[in-house]
């Protein structure tokens, strides 16, 4: 099978493209920088086609021949830090999303698999735990992130109509794990636990997966899924105190032992947010983030689990593997900014 994979050398991405490539896969895979790309694939083999999702079209005829396009790629981590970030997540995770799967129809891909996200899904007031049909409208949303998802997803839904390409979209949690050189929020978290930079916890509940079972999910839905199917992905509903006791555990480094009420670290995160966006320097923790973290949504993985055969990994073993890459690839984080 032939898979061309877009965000090759993000942290799903670059995952995807390994179990791809284990399962005895071609793969094509996309990447904006050719330096970041010789670094993250390391001597796998992959062809890089070298392109960006603001100028698809020079592109695109290299998915010719693909079985399934795996879109993985988007405008994601940088909306967590300062400025106004809107026309790129227009353009590059809806407008340009929707060109991507006009072209690759073109192209004559036998199927895409689409990458949005559980920040879709609305939580439910009765304290239930939502499931894929609690999809959110674009005002809903808790960031603009979130926005430019619900609106791609609703964008997919009316292209769907007009086109026959088969579109399955698979909806990750919070995903941690190795090869997130960027890093995304997740990884970045991870590395603020090691330079231990958490004056402590503060209640909060979020579902986290392992990026590597997304991966597997991916795959999965590329070969048994029916086109306009939605699969929330997500393996543990979890806290901060318990993602610092098991950090603690899988590095040694020492957890923080203090404990804030939620109002508290509103107010300081939105006073370091100022302070920091004056001074033109990012935060540990945005407030974006921060809302996130203390939703206390849970989403169900359930239908996922039954219909792609799903299971995941322990969260001790998905801190593990994250804490050991970031040990041995500290270089890949420093160069990838650079690249
Ligand atoms: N991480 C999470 O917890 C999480 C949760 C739910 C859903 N998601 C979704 O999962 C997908 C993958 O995200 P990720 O976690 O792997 O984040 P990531 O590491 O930031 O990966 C995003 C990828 O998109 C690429 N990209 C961004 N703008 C591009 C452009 N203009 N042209 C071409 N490529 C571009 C990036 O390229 P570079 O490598 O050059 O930067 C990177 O490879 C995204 O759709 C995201 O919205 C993520």
């Amino acid at each position: 099978m032939k898979a061309f994979v877009t965000g090759g050398t993000g942290l799903l991405g670059n995952n995807l493209v390994r179990l791809l490539l284990e399962r005895g896969w071609e793969v094509k895979a996309l990447a904006r920088s050719s330096k970041k790309a010789e670094m993250m694939f390391d001597g796998l083999d992959v062809q890089i086609v070298q392109g960006d999702l603001l100028d698809i079209e020079s592109w695109a005829h290299q998915m010719n021949g693909s079985d399934v396009l795996f879109h993985t790629a988007a405008y994601f981590r940088e909306t967590f830090r300062n400025g106004d970030h809107w026309d790129n997540l227009e353009k590059i995770n809806v407008t340009n999303t929707i060109r991507l799967f006009e072209l690759a129809e073109q192209y004559e891909v036998g199927k895409v698999i689409h990458i949005s996200t559980n920040a879709t899904i609305r939580k439910r007031n009765n304290g239930e735990i939502s499931d894929e049909s609690d999809h959110m409208n674009p005002d809903e949303t808790l960031n603009l992130y979130g926005k430019s998802k619900v609106i791609a997803d609703l964008e997919i839904k009316k292209f769907m109509e007009e086109h026959h390409i088969p579109i399955v979209t698979i909806m990750p949690a919070w995903m941690f794990g190795p090869s997130d050189a960027a890093p995304t929020g997740s990884g970045q978290f991870v590395l603020n636990f090691l330079d231990q930079k958490f004056p402590g916890s503060f209640p909060s509940g979020i579902d986290v997966v392992d990026v590597r079972d997304v991966a597997n999910a991916m795959i999965q839905a590329a070969k048994k899924s029916p086109s306009g199917e939605k699969y929330i992905v997500t393996a543990h509903y979890t806290s901060l105190g318990e993602l610092f006791e098991i950090l603690q555990h899988v590095s040694g480094v020492s957890a923080p032992t203090k404990k804030f009420p939620i109002s508290m670290v509103y107010l300081s995160t939105w006073f370091t947010q100022k302070i920091a966006s004056l001074r033109n320097k990012e935060v540990d923790m945005s407030l974006d983030e921060l809302r996130v973290m203390t939703e206390m949504k849970r989403t169900s993985g359930d239908k996922a689990i039954r219909d792609l055969n799903l299971t995941f990994r322990p969260l001790e073993e998905t801190l593990r593997a994250t804490v050991e890459w970031y040990r041995s690839n500290g270089a890949k984080v420093k160069e990838s900014i650079t690249a």
